[in-house]
């Protein structure tokens, strides 16, 4: 049926910034690792049928995941940039999925999203039929730099707002935005960029700060702690 929800989650980075031993997403946190806690949360939502979780090449961790074996989930093998793992992903979904279906792209490096944030997400793109992306408005006050590290100006904070997955769009409209991207060498480092390019409208649907993307080592003790805050809400 037209207008299903399916997902991408791309896994194919090497955590460059983290510098640890393994890819960061294979990094355990709060009795899991970061990746099963990300693909956990998407399988946790009834309206998704199936997840995609693209692999690099030389993973050797993924196989150890009792996760990956779950009958909604499939792999694929990712690419050098993060918008080419999700296009193998939206490859996968094109033979089993219609081309106005629903694909929400997630980090598999945000193992904290709330599931009442995907439920908000969801109910709000498919209920306007505008896809859209969770984000949160920001509250510092934000510099413009210039040349020799001297601000050249402050930016209105009441318009800006900090990008997160997952980032949920039409199947067919994300490759033809993506694809635009790639044959006209724009950079991109999220779904969104590609679409408001392409000229496709993007909402913002407010999402909350624990949905931090884990990059840096000190990342990881405030993911530890929204993890075990939330499975202590969720017991409770
Ligand atoms: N990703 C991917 N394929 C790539 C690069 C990134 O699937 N070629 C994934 C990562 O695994 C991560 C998500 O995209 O889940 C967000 O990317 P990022 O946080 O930048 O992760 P890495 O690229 O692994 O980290 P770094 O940039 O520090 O190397
Ligand atoms: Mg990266």
């Amino acid at each position: 049926m037209s207008g299903d929800c399916w997902a991408v989650l791309p896994a194919a980075g090497i955590g460059s910034r983290m510098g640890s031993e393994r890819p960061k997403q294979y990094i355990e946190v709060a009795g899991a690792t970061i990746f099963e806690h990300s693909l956990r949360a998407l399988l946790n939502s009834p309206q998704i049928t199936a997840v995609v979780v693209a692999l690099h090449s030389q993973d050797s961790h993924a196989a150890e995941l009792a996760i990956l074996s779950d009958s909604r989930v499939q792999t694929v093998l990712g690419g050098a940039q993060r918008s080419d793992s999700v296009r193998a992903g939206l490859q996968v979904l094109v033979t089993q999925a219609a081309p106005d279906d629903w694909v929400l792209v997630h980090d598999a490096a945000r193992p904290c999203i709330p599931q009442q944030d995907i439920d908000r997400l969801i109910t709000r793109v498919t209920g306007s039929g505008t896809g859209g992306i969770l984000a949160e408005p920001v509250v510092d006050t934000v510099k413009q730099a210039g040349a020799n590290g001297l601000v050249e100006a402050t930016l209105d904070r009441c318009t800006l707002w900090r990008a997160q997955t997952p980032q949920m769009f039409r199947l067919a409209e994300l490759q033809n935005a993506l694809d635009q991207a790639v044959r006209q060498g724009w950079e991109i480092t999220d779904e969104a960029s590609a679409m408001e390019m392409a000229g496709y409208p993007v909402q913002l649907v407010t999402g909350s700060s624990r949905n931090l993307k884990v990059t840096m080592p000190a990342d990881l003790e405030l993911a530890a702690w929204y993890l075990q805050a939330g499975s202590v809400a969720n017991r409770g």
